[in-house]
């Protein structure tokens, strides 16, 4: 774990392998473990970057909100504090796939694909950018519990909850670490992200849409939705897995993965 000096932060990053490079961005309010299973299958063949988004994890905290696009200038800034010119391949999941989104608006010309697990393009509606502030509130309050306990039913598919508790505690030991601020503050910049819709049909890098057959809070039904409006993007739909696919699934997610990644260097 290294920490990365940029804009008016430290930012933490995990970074693995060598090859052409592929940047994980987790989702709220987690860090880069969420994607140890692709860390390790993905470093084999590919330079991997898993950074804690500002306000997660290992990385500084800043109050207040903190936009999409505020993290997707972080990671602008943490490619050019490593030095990567090429274009990467960005995947984000949920929180992670509306600053994939941000950053495509952006930064199109430093991807080289975008793969969007597990999203929405949609934005808040006003009630839930309202519950958000409740939340963000408690949160401030009385700590991370209260984002534990509405997400705990939200998040994986029946059987994942039932099966693999290992799997459960170990997701909701990184929301208990999560600072109360960056929890906050995020809730806050995801409150007010506009809505992608629209700019859907004018992404023109190779795009993956990713989603477990159970997800609770991006349904299947809405990310083919997103993949119909992307001109030639895939879709893979994880059957058994819910909003975590690639901690429910990781082998199924990798292949999936490696498939699109193999599709985009061989100019497929
Ligand atoms: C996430 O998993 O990142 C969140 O559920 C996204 C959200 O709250 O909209």
């Amino acid at each position: 774990m290294q920490r990365i000096p940029l804009n008016d932060i430290e930012l933490a990053l995990h970074e693995a392998g060598t090859g052409r490079p592929v940047l994980l961005v987790h989702g709220f309010p987690l860090n880069h473990h969420m994607w140890d299973a692709q860390v390790a299958a993905l470093s084999a063949s590919h330079r991997v970057l898993a950074p804690d988004l500002r306000g997660f994890g290992q990385s500084d905290v800043t109050e207040g909100t903190v936009t999409m696009d505020q993290m997707a200038d972080d990671l602008a800034a943490l490619l050019d504090a490593q030095k990567i010119t090429e274009p990467v391949v960005l995947c984000g999941l949920s929180m992670g796939g509306y600053v994939a989104l941000a950053f495509w608006r952006k930064y199109a010309a430093r991807l080289s694909g975008l793969i969007l697990c597990d999203t929405r393009s949609a934005p808040d509606s006003p009630e839930a950018a309202a519950g958000r502030e409740t939340t963000a509130q408690n949160v401030l309050a009385s700590g991370p519990q209260p984002v534990v306990d509405v997400m705990r039913n939200k998040l994986y598919a029946p059987a994942t909850l039932q099966d693999k508790p290992q799997l459960v505690a170990e997701v909701e030991a990184m929301m208990q670490t999560t600072a109360p601020a960056g929890i906050a503050a995020a809730l806050r910049g995801m409150a007010v992200r506009p809505d992608s819709t629209p700019s859907l049909p004018q992404i023109a890098v190779p795009t993956l849409v990713l989603v477990g057959e159970h997800d609770a809070i991006s349904p299947p039904a809405e990310m083919r939705g997103i993949a119909e409006a992307i001109p030639g993007a895939e879709f893979v739909e994880i059957a058994g897995a819910g909003h975590m696919a690639p901690m429910e699934d990781p082998a199924a997610v990798n292949q999936a993965l490696l498939s699109f990644l193999g599709g985009i260097e061989s100019g497929s």
